[in-house]
This record gives C-alpha cells, structure tokens and sequence, in this order.
C-alpha cells in the first residue's frame, strides 16, 4: 500500500521506511531535511532509500500546508507515520521555535490531512520523556503524566491529547508510540552514543551529567523499526469499551470515545549509563577521558519501559542486547568515517 513516513532522513524513519520497502510497500518519504545536525548524513541514508524504486521523495516541511494538501491529494496515502520533529532536550532552550513549528504547526497540519483523507490507521512517535517527573518504575501506560520537565517533551505530550481529540472528532484511528533512547547505526549526532564513540575515537573527553548516575532503557534501532511496522500495518486501534470514566483516573493509554491507543516501546532492560560507557571502551580498545557533570536541567535521572501492552497485542519484543548494539554502531561508525 501507499504508506506516508515523515521523517524518513532521519535516524529511526531510515530504518522504518527500508523495512517497509523491504515489505514491497510505496513509501512516500517526507522530510524537509533540515540541518538540526549534519545534512551529509541524511542525504546518505536517503542515497540508500533511493536505491529502491517504491522509494518516493518529498521534500516538504510539514508546516507547509498548501504542499502537504498537494502531495495527500497527488499519492493518496493509505496508512501514515509521523516520525518527523524537532528532536532533542537543550536545543529548546535556545531553538523554543522550531519545536512550535515542527511538533505543534506541522502536527496539526498532518492531522488534518488525516481527517480530509479517510486515512486507515494514523501512527506517530511520542517519547519516553513524556513521562518526565513520574518516578514509578517501570513506566507503563496507564499510569497519569502530566509533569513534563523539557519543552520537547511537552510538545509530544500535546501530539498525544491533540491526536486524542481528532481520534475522536474524525474518527481516525490513531496510535501513539512513546520511544525509549532509540540507539544504533546511523544514529543521531547530538545523542550520547554518536558523541561519546567520536570523543573517545579523537581522544577527546566526554561530559557525563548527574555524575554518571543514570539508567536507561537504550533500545536497538532495528526492534524499534520492527515493532513500529507490525503497529502501523497491523490491527488498528477500536474504542475501549470497558474504559471507566466515572474511575478518579481513567486510562489516558486507551479510550472509551475514540479509536485511540497510546504504546511505550522501549527494550525493558535498563542500563546504567557507565556500564554503557564501559562497552564502548571495550568495543574501541580505547578508554574515554571522562568530564562528571551535574545533571543537566530537563533531564530525567531514570527510564524504564514496561512493554507488556505491546507485546500482548502485537508479540513485540526486542531482541538486541546493548553488547550487540553498541558492536553495531562502532562497526558502522568505522566503516562511514573511516577510522
Ligand atoms: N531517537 C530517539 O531516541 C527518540 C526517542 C524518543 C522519541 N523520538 C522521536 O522519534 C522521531 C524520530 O526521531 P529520530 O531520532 O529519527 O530523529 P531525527 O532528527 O533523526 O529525524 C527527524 C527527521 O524529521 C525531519 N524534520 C524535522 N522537522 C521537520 C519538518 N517541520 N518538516 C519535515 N521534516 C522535518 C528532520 O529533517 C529529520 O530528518 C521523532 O519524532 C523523535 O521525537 C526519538
């Protein structure tokens, strides 16, 4: 089928729009291919999707609802995937804009495209960071969240309740995927795996905030495309009907007035950021000169998926440890920079 992807320059729509292709469906790729961070390796990973014929490029910025209306009309597509936004935690302090423009405008817009195009199944990535200041572990669904501590993270807690309404309103079901410290080749160069291998590799020292103390729930690339592609094409979310609303807390992971379904997908093993550390000296030969820092303000000191709810509907489970992951990334991180 015709399948809509946002984001497919980047790091996690690269690996879910091959995987789809690989399936034999169109892909449609949109993504203004920004320079948030190196452009040389975006247009890389788009080289690879061109290679397939069912790959079709859109260079569009989403808040460019006139080109977003053309290019719905032009390929029609039948389900849609938004993995386009404007990512990270310290970018926002200086760039608060470009997560208004890319979360909020282009979400929007998306969103009503959905709702003038009958679209089949409507599937985007929220974040694990949605969770912000809950400390209940492991994080799981149906738990409240209502504390955010970074304005990205507020930006995908208001794609949830915005998708919610339209869910609602226009009856398109929808399905939120909240992600978990995406990791692996051709991965993203402001995140702690990209800097930390090239810092080490260059003899340069890497900063580690809250002194080292953190824990994380790093999750392989390729478990996040696979798991992303049995939601997107499987069974579309239905209204809950034993959803309580008179409960104090109604599940905000289900619904009982909209075809809605909220899903963590992370790898239910956390690691704690200095054993991560620890296998990438030990993949480079190489020790890392380390800068402990305090915590950095927006930062959560802990995460941890429960994915029990996707894997019951879906039989998702990841299967990539960090040893292997981390092995994955220094081998292609060798290969592309030639080191
Ligand atoms: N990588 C992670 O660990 C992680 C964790 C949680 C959530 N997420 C979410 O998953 C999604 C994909 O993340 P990623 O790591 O691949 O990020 P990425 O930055 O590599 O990819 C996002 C892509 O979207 C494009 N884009 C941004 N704004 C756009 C706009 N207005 N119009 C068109 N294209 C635009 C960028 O050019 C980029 O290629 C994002 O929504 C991100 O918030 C990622």
């Amino acid at each position: 089928m015709n399948i809509l992807v946002t984001g497919t320059a980047g790091f996690i729509g690269f690996f879910v729009a091959s995987k789809l292709l690989s399936l034999g469906h169109v892909v449609i790729g949109l993504d203004n291919v920004n320079d948030y961070y190196d452009v040389n390796l975006k247009e890389s990973r788009l080289k690879i999707l061109h290679q397939n014929k069912n790959f079709i490029e859109a260079r569009l910025d989403l808040v460019n609802r006139v080109g977003l209306e053309e290019l719905f009309r032009k390929y029609k597509p039948v389900r849609v995937l938004n993995l386009a936004a404007q990512a990270g935690v310290r970018y926002s302090f200086e760039n608060p804009y470009a997560y208004v423009d890319s979360n909020l405008v282009g979400f929007v817009n998306l969103e009503e495209q959905c709702r003038h195009n009958q679209i089949e199944h409507f599937v985007f990535a929220s974040t694990a960071s949605v969770y912000g200041a809950n400390n209940k572990m492991p994080w799981d669904e149906c738990d409240g969240c209502n504390h955010q501590l970074s304005l990205y993270a507020a930006t995908k807690k208001a794609n949830e309740v915005i998708a919610h309404s339209y869910s609602h309103l226009f009856n398109i079901p929808t399905t939120g995927l909240r992600f978990f410290n995406v990791y692996g080749p051709w991965g993203r160069p402001d995140m702690a795996l990209f800097i930390f291998v090239r810092n080490i590799f260059e003899g340069k020292a890497i900063d580690v905030y809250n002194n080292g103390q953190m824990v994380r729930d790093f999750t392989y690339v390729e478990d996040i495309a696979e798991g992303v592609c049995k939601v997107l094409l499987g069974k579309v979310p239905m209204v809950n009907q034993l959803w309580n609303s008179d409960s104090q807390y109604p599940d905000p992971s289900t619904s009982g007035v909209a075809p809605f379904r909220i899903y963590n997908i992370g790898n239910s093993r956390p690691v704690e950021l200095m054993r991560y550390i620890k296998i990438m000296e030990d993949e480079i030969g190489k020790k890392a000169i380390i800068n402990f820092m305090p915590i950095q303000p927006g930062e959560v000191i802990k995460s941890e998926a429960d994915n029990l709810d996707l894997y019951k509907e879906f039989d998702f489970k990841p299967k990539v440890n960090v040893e292997e992951g981390v092995h994955n990334f220094v081998k292609w991180y060798r290969e592309y920079y030639k080191y």
